[in-house]
């Protein structure tokens, strides 16, 4: 016979904080105006090779229209260092506020696509969109990396993880087992 589980019942309005822990990233995209950035932790891998990425971005974010019209952006991993920034630029709107200037990040030319990269960042990835059939539903837009670049001097990428009401983890400690898997 089952027992009853001695665990407490979560709230619904709890669950997207212990899912969401993939790094908090920010993502860049650019149309006549300028470029614009925005933190961004509701991502997931898809595809190993060509990479494919799944995000959702809201519709009430100013990056919602570009990403949808030039179908292209830049994914940067930012590292603890930065997390203020990233905080800043995900209670901002590039509708009235040029972040990259407010914040002080400094902007890179990318190989591919015409949002900047990010050179603080830790991990530059340029991408397009590739499938746009959940956005309306779902906001939800599958990308192909095309290009990625990475500051390879950074051994340990201290990457910041969204918990939910203003609250993240560091990355830190690594095990290696024998796992012949990907
Ligand atoms: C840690 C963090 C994670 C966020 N993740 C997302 C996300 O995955 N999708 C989204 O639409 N908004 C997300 N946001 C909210 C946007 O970053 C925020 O609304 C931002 O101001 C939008 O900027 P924009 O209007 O310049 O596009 C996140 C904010 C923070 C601080």
């Amino acid at each position: 016979m089952q027992r009853k589980s001695p665990k407490k019942v979560l709230p619904l309005s709890k669950v997207y904080a212990l899912l969401e822990s993939g790094p908090v990233v920010l993502l860049t995209t650019a149309n006549k105006k300028g470029a614009n950035t925005m933190p961004m932790s509701w991502h997931t891998m898809m595809e190993f090779e060509p990479p494919y990425v799944g995000c959702i971005i809201s519709d009430r974010n100013y990056s919602f229209n570009i990403l949808k019209s030039t179908k292209e952006c830049v994914i940067s991993i930012p590292t603890k260092e930065l997390l203020k920034k990233v905080v800043a630029c995900g209670n901002t709107s590039g509708r009235d506020t040029n972040k990259f200037k407010t914040f002080g990040l400094t902007v890179a030319t990318a190989s591919a696509v015409k949002a900047p990269l990010i050179d603080e960042c830790y991990v530059n990835l340029e991408c397009k969109v590739i499938d746009t059939k959940l956005v309306k539903k779902y906001g939800f837009f599958v990308l192909e990396v095309i290009k990625a670049w990475i500051d390879s001097k950074n051994k340990m990428p201290q990457t910041i993880h969204h918990q939910g009401k203003g609250e993240f983890m560091v990355a830190g400690k690594i095990i290696k087992t024998s796992s012949k898997k990907k």
